[in-house]
């Protein structure tokens, strides 16, 4: 950015905080403009109460997360009476709504959809005059310099390999707020892989809403020859990638990860329920046994491979037998982890003009036995693990005991050890001793 867009853009000594809804790219993209706002002259501030600019980055996926951004604008519009600050929202539910936010909230000043955010200096240089609403397509990678980017993490980074979905799944919004597929050129992508492990960082996961169906726009090259690249960059510990589609998971995936020296071998799979004939109505695109064929495949391939998986229950028409195939799948598989979720309809989908024959009261029922049914499932997978050593990325420490750190072992499973020495961003070795559902207790045995 040239001096002059630095001193019209409003920015230099304003404070600002972001608020982020919804999935990892969204935490990505609060990060980029964090990088951006403060490379424009902004500082950024975990206060929202000692902000002059307050920023709602929100997610649309479930009906649920949209109530819980409306109640914190709500919020806001008194607190803007008492203090003059900017509000902003950006993300999906602005990309969905757009203009018609500001119908109910005129104490919006600035609405900016997933496409735009590279041009937050020049909005900003324009609010003193107006409000603001940015929510144009467009087709081509807008490239935000990785160095400006403030990350949260200084071991764990996410780095955006393409956005947006051409699949259509019928009860998803998301195709209606990230747009049509698009993918970022590979040297940018290495280049900011390379950025980073020279920074230090010792794991990444490459982002994306159908990671698998990634294209090179420049050179044609695939998912797997990004794989084969990123996992040539030295130092960097840990390569992870979300979410994959099962559609286009391919044998050829599964081989270079089994082949590759760090690739982690843990893959997220969303099945998104057991049954044929709902995942038929839902717009997956395979079957139960194509589904689980390609489990069987895995598994030969990368026979320690750690699985984890999103459903979703009560999906109009789901019946108590549909429910039950996916109660079976579970079990086949033998996830270490899923995300699981009670149907929402969502605007602009097809799913949502189908009638609803679920009761809701059928669709909470349901996601508890589900969750029940798993976290015993899962209590059994991690009892199998004691005794056993693994490598840990740790990542974090306790707030309540200083002694307590906190990490992730190659599946993904969380791992709480004890420790004297401060191992944060550390591969460290583990013993595991205890185990609940949800996570793993161990001893500390060496720092590798
Ligand atoms: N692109 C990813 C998913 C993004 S949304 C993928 O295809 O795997 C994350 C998860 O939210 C989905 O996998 C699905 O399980 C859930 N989800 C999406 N739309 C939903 C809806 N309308 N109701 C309930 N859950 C939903
Ligand atoms: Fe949504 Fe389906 Fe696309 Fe995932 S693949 S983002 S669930 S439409
Ligand atoms: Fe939500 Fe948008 Fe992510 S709808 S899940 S923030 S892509």
């Amino acid at each position: 950015m040239n001096k002059m867009e630095k001193n019209n853009s409003n920015l230099t000594n304003r404070k600002f905080y972001i608020h982020t809804f919804g999935c990892q790219m969204n935490e990505n993209d609060s990060e980029h403009i964090a990088g951006i706002l403060a490379s424009a002259g902004a500082e950024l501030s975990y206060s929202a109460e000692e902000s002059d600019i307050i920023i709602i980055n929100t997610c649309a996926v479930r009906e649920k997360s949209v109530e819980k951004f409306y109640s914190l604008l709500g919020r806001l519009a008194c607190f803007k009476k008492k203090k003059n600050i900017i509000i902003g929202v950006i993300g999906c539910v602005s990309q969905l709504y757009r203009s018609k936010i500001l119908d109910k909230n005129p104490h919006v000043d600035f609405i900016i959809g997933p496409d735009n955010y590279w041009k937050m200096p020049q909005i900003f240089s324009r609010l003193s005059s107006e409000k603001v609403i940015s929510t144009q397509w467009n087709h081509k990678w807008h490239e935000i310099p990785c160095t400006q980017s403030l990350r949260k993490s200084h071991y764990s980074a996410y780095v955006t390999i393409m956005e947006g979905c051409n699949n259509f799944c019928t009860y998803c919004v998301v195709p209606f707020t990230r747009g049509r597929e698009k993918c970022r050129p590979i040297q940018n992508i290495l280049r900011e892989m390379r950025y980073l492990s020279e920074k230090g960082y010792k794991e990444i996961y490459l982002l994306g809403q159908d990671v698998n169906s990634y294209v090179a726009p420049d050179s044609g090259e695939t998912f797997c020859d990004l794989l084969k690249k990123a996992d040539k960059i030295e130092e960097i510990g840990w390569i992870r990638f979300i979410s994959s589609h099962p559609k286009y998971f391919t044998p050829e995936i599964a081989i270079v990860i089994s082949e590759g020296n760090n690739i982690c071998h843990q893959i997220h799979l969303p099945v998104q329920s057991g049954s044929s004939s709902i995942l038929r109505k839902m717009n997956r695109g395979y079957t139960r046994d194509e589904y689980l064929e390609k489990i069987d495949v895995i598994h030969k391939l990368i026979p320690d491979v750690a699985l984890s998986t999103d459903i979703i229950v009560g999906f109009p028409e789901e019946t108590e037998e549909d429910f039950n195939e996916t109660l079976s799948l579970l079990k086949t598989v033998r996830y270490t982890n899923i995300f699981s979720f009670r149907y929402s309809p969502r605007p602009l989908t097809a799913a949502s003009k189908i009638r609803d024959s679920v009761p809701l009261r059928e669709k909470r029922g349901r996601l508890v036995e589900l969750q029940t049914f798993q976290r015993n499932l899962q209590l059994e997978i991690n009892k199998s693990f004691i005794g056993k050593s693994m490598k840990v990325l740790c990542l974090g420490k306790s707030k309540k005991d200083p002694n307590i750190y906190s990490g992730r072992n190659e599946g993904n499973q969380v791992v709480n050890f004890k420790s004297k020495k401060d191992v944060r961003g550390k591969f460290i070795d583990v013993s595991i001793t205890g185990y609940g559902p949800y996570s793993l207790q161990g001893k500390l045995n060496d720092i590798t």
